[in-house]
């Protein structure tokens, strides 16, 4: 997906000089989610609350929590400022890069938490192994994993979905990019990413790291089985000595100028952050669309003839994806109603026109995707879920009104591998099965650092 300048239709706001976003000032809401953003169980409220705020106070909202400037936007026009006209003015902010409640506090300095010319080396560094040629040469470890697990699905066997794909997701980035089977780690990785998950909404973090509160003593283990699961990539590789032409090895042999090579630790930042950012969001996408698959049969019902015509019996290979367009279309629009990246943030490094308001130097913006993605004014029936708006190009909706990979120099660097592979498991799934909600389940959505389904999602599959 390239995302070019946006052809927006809308006037832009009228400038207020140098006047802050208005917001809710003393809403007790903002005191609990002062809480839950760093703590507590009723953040799902969030999701309702924010597309309030942007009904009551407009496009550009300003939030004051716990001494932090929030600002959300949700405006094509805005996001385009921020993600790309304006972004040399920004940078990645605490929640990547504090080192206590951000995620750098398990993924270090990586790609996806760094900045500046650092951050530049190293996306030169990674992004080959993102070329589209090199990752078609995943589609078939895709289709692989995806047929392994059917074979362990039973007809009429209840699973928990969000396991099953966090597993099946896992194993595909690391077997891609870093040619490492983590089938006995499965258990361990997970565990460790909903430890990140629900550090980064904890109250512990407001706490000193020295102080052993339950939540810091879970932290410390996770990073440490982190550590020791990647450190063992690294030591496999060096026994081995080759270089097998994957991401591993490319970030082993690479060189800077001055001829010398990442250190270990760096290897390992950015190994870990392309295990966690590659599985947890691509899980998730799957994990939405299975859901609302099995809240809409007409739509099921057209994927199931969509696959049958293209597949039949046969494996999915590469060559199907151009065919399988209805398949695409339930994913990206699946990705539009539950982004898995929901939100995502830049810090100004100096004042900054957005919206017509001038931000301050040091302040938080929040793209808020979520709410991007279901704007009346540009997608028609926001709350449908209805593929066939993917089918056909809207001229009237701009560029950046769907952003689920972000956009300008820091999208996503696994958006084509990540859509691929989820066009690639649903449309081996559906060949095989359809998956039936439990019975009285109630599934909501609950916005984590991705968002992830409140409870997990228990299905029952249905062979076909
Ligand atoms: C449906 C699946 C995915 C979604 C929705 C998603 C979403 C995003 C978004 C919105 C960003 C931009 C964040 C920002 O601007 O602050 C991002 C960045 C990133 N993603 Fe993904 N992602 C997905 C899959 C993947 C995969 C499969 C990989 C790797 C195998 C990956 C690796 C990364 C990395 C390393 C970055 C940081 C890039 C940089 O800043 O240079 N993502 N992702």
């Amino acid at each position: 997906m390239t995302l070019t300048k946006p052809n927006i239709k809308t006037p832009p706001p009228q400038s207020n000089g140098d006047r802050l976003p208005p917001g809710p000032k003393s809403n007790p809401f903002l005191q609990i989610f002062s809480m839950v953003t760093q703590g507590g169980s009723s953040i799902e409220e969030f999701l309702e609350e924010i597309p309030r705020w942007f009904e009551n106070y407009g496009d550009v909202v300003h939030a004051s929590v716990l001494g932090r400037n929030l600002v959300f936007i949700r405006h094509p026009e805005d996001i385009y400022d921020v993600v790309l006209r304006k972004a040399n003015s920004l940078q990645k902010g605490p929640d990547y890069t504090n080192e206590r409640y951000g995620l750098a506090s398990f993924l270090g300095n990586g790609l996806l938490t760094s900045n500046g010319d650092f951050w530049k080396r190293q996306r030169k560094l990674v992004q080959p192994a993102f070329h589209v040629r090199r990752i078609e040469g995943y589609a078939d470890i895709m289709v692989q994993y995806t047929a392994e697990m059917l074979n362990q699905w039973r007809d009429g066997q209840t699973i928990q979905l969000d396991d099953e794909m966090s597993a099946l997701t896992m194993k595909i980035v690391a077997t891609s990019l870093f040619s490492e089977d983590v089938s006995a780690e499965v258990e361990t990785v997970g565990w460790a990413m909903n430890v990140l998950q629900s550090l980064m909404t904890s109250p512990a973090v407001l706490f000193p790291a020295w102080v052993p509160t339950p939540m810091e003593k879970r932290r410390r283990r996770a990073v440490a089985d982190l550590d020791r699961i990647v450190y063992g990539f690294i030591a496999d590789w060096r026994r081995a000595g080759v270089d097998r032409g994957d991401l591993l090895s490319m970030l082993m042999l690479a060189t800077d100028e001055e001829g010398g090579g990442m250190s270990d630790e760096q290897v390992r930042d950015e190994l870990i952050t392309l295990l966690l950012a590659g599985h947890e969001t691509t899980a998730n996408a799957l994990n939405w669309t299975f859901y609302l698959l099995s809240q809409h049969p007409e739509v099921e019902a057209k994927l199931q003839a969509e696959v049958d015509r293209v597949l039949g019996k046969r494996r999915a290979t590469l060559a199907d994806l151009e065919d399988l367009f209805y398949t695409r279309a339930v994913v990206e629009e699946s990705i539009r109603l539950y982004p898995p990246a929901w939100s995502f943030g830049r810090q100004t490094i100096e004042p900054v026109e957005i919206g017509g308001y001038t931000i301050p130097k040091g302040w938080e913006i929040n793209v808020v995707s979520y709410s991007a993605h279901r704007d009346p004014r540009w997608w028609d029936s926001p709350e449908t879920f209805r593929p066939e708006r993917f089918l056909v190009e809207d001229p009237n909706r701009p560029k950046y009104a769907y952003i689920p990979f972000g956009g300008g120099p820091r999208i996503c660097i696994g958006n084509h591998f990540a859509m691929m592979e989820a066009q690639l498991a649903l449309a081996t799934v559906t060949q095989r099965c359809q998956l039936r909600l439990q019975p009285g389940a109630v599934v909501k959505p609950s916005p984590k650092i991705t968002l992830v389904p409140k409870d997990g999602i228990r299905m029952v599959v249905e062979r076909r």
